[in-house]
């Protein structure tokens, strides 16, 4: 099944959703962490220190500086737990420094390190429910940096409630983690460079992975200090995978689109740039990300967003070959209206937006309540297309990126931020009036209605 048949047949329309009787199996609900069990099990320093440059300043490109023991507090500021809910029923879930649609987190972080102080040198999985790294091999995995990320997805646990749209959901969560670990690591004072172009199978061979969690993309890190000396060449300790669900069942076609998409060509890696953007302020890194949340809803009324703070926000959120179409409802000094961004603002479509922007969002109030709702275009067809079927898993990527920038500046700014994955893509393409591309993400920012369910 090639990347086009995949995406034409997990569009939302009416009547695809007035047809669909798919009710959750509670019981079968994936576990929201993998374990790799019977390997030893190491502790990452508690409460690693908060990175006190702004996150606006890290989302400029800038870089912190004077940090020990950064590996724990790469971590923490990237994957940990940060808050949690109580639910209806009294029972309390927890939320991550992440994002993830139907917070069902199906991205897991595995690490190799070399020649790191305090740390032996192997192969590690991320356990967030802890904050402690699994270790999964000894030794010098041979990676061309002292720690290099491989993110992997387990689509199961977005299938188990999005069935076959749940592709989408693994690559934009997956460009949500990069984007958490990329700003972590600025704000460490590390670069990195992160690529998806590599052979699956092989990597995940190498690495032993557990057969439901697929490798899309190894993030080096370059800057953490490099000691004299490796523990000697590569072991792999593998550790046996715990069960998520009792009858785990990723729908055929998620199987199909993510074996097509393994074949590509050319090079995608995405090394971020120091921009030569103004300083705006804004709050510290390390308490934006960890009291970075999805807004439920949006206070609507007359409380407008500043023009200038739309404007920051739009600067350090660009990414790729992606096209921003706003649909502005409220900015001070900003005639409400459909506008399409691309480095400017250009109005398309003058008048309230409202309607239009929750319509399109699967009538979901919060695009409306919003200061502004965004649609996220990427050229499928066009740029993307430089990379074959590979592409669709980078646009999507790319744009769960931008997602995660528009998240930390909304959050930095004074604002929250929600992701919408789910829109009425073929409405949305007729009312942007586009000729190409398609729309891969929505996007809300405003300011919130308070959350009572939350605990930090
Ligand atoms: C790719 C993606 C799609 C999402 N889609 C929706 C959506 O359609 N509606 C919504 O209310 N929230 C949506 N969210 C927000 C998630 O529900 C939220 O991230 C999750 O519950 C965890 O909460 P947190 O962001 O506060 O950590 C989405 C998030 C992501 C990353």
């Amino acid at each position: 099944m090639s990347w086009r048949a995949y995406h034409e047949a997990t569009k939302h329309t009416p009547e695809r959703l007035r047809r669909a009787n798919y009710t959750l199996d509670w019981a079968n609900m994936p576990n929201p962490y993998r374990h790799y069990e019977g390997v030893p099990v190491l502790d990452l320093a508690a409460d690693p220190a908060a990175p006190e440059i702004s996150a606006y300043d890290v989302l400029r490109g800038r870089m912190g500086t004077g940090f020990v023991g950064r590996l724990s507090a790469l971590l923490f500021y990237s994957a940990s737990i940060s808050a949690t809910k109580v639910a209806p029923n009294g029972g309390t879930y927890a939320l991550r420094v992440n994002p993830s649609s139907g917070n069902l987190h199906p991205t897991e972080f595995h690490f190799a390190t070399r020649g790191m102080a305090g740390w032996p040198d192997g192969l590690y999985h991320y356990r967030p429910s802890q904050h402690m790294a699994e270790q999964r091999g000894r030794g010098d995995y041979e990676f061309d940096s002292p720690l290099v990320f491989v993110l992997t997805t387990i689509a199961w646990r977005e299938a188990w409630k999005y069935r076959e749209r749940a592709y989408r959901y693994c690559l934009l969560d997956m460009g949500h983690a990069w984007q958490a670990l990329e700003l972590a690591a600025r704000a460490l004072g590390c670069t990195c460079e992160a690529t998806g172009a590599f052979d699956d199978a092989a990597l995940a061979a190498r690495l032993g992975l557990a057969e439901d969690e697929w490798p899309l993309l190894v993030v080096t890190v370059r800057g953490m200090e490099e000691q004299a000396g490796c523990a000697g060449p590569m072991e792999l300790l593998r550790g046996t995978p715990n069960e998520l669900s009792p009858d785990a069942n990723v729908p055929a076609m998620i199987a199909d689109v993510h074996a097509a998409t393994r074949a590509g060509q050319g090079s995608w890696r995405r090394v971020w740039p120091v921009s030569d953007l103004p300083a705006v302020g804004g709050r510290a890194f390390g308490e934006t990300v960890r009291g970075r949340r999805s807004a439920l809803d949006f206070v609507g009324g007359a409380r407008a967003m500043p023009m200038e703070t739309l404007l920051a926000l739009l600067a350090v959120a660009r990414v790729g070959p992606l096209t921003m179409y706003l649909y502005v409802h409220r900015v001070a000094g900003l005639a409400a209206g459909l506008y399409r961004f691309t480095g400017e603002l250009e109005l398309i479509r003058a008048g309230d937006q409202r309607v239009a922007a929750a319509g399109l969002s699967l009538g979901q109030d919060l695009a409306g309540n919003c200061c502004v709702a965004i649609s996220i275009v990427a050229e499928l067809e066009g740029a993307q297309s430089e990379f074959g079927e590979r592409g669709y898993r980078y646009a999507h990527i790319e744009a769960g990126a931008l997602g995660q920038r528009l998240y930390i500046a909304a959050e930095a700014l004074g604002l929250r931020a929600t992701g919408i994955g789910a829109f009425f893509d073929d409405r949305v393409h007729a009312y942007l009036e586009l000729e190409t591309g398609q729309v891969v993400y929505h996007f809300a920012i405003g300011y919130p209605v308070a959350d009572p369910r939350l605990e930090y």
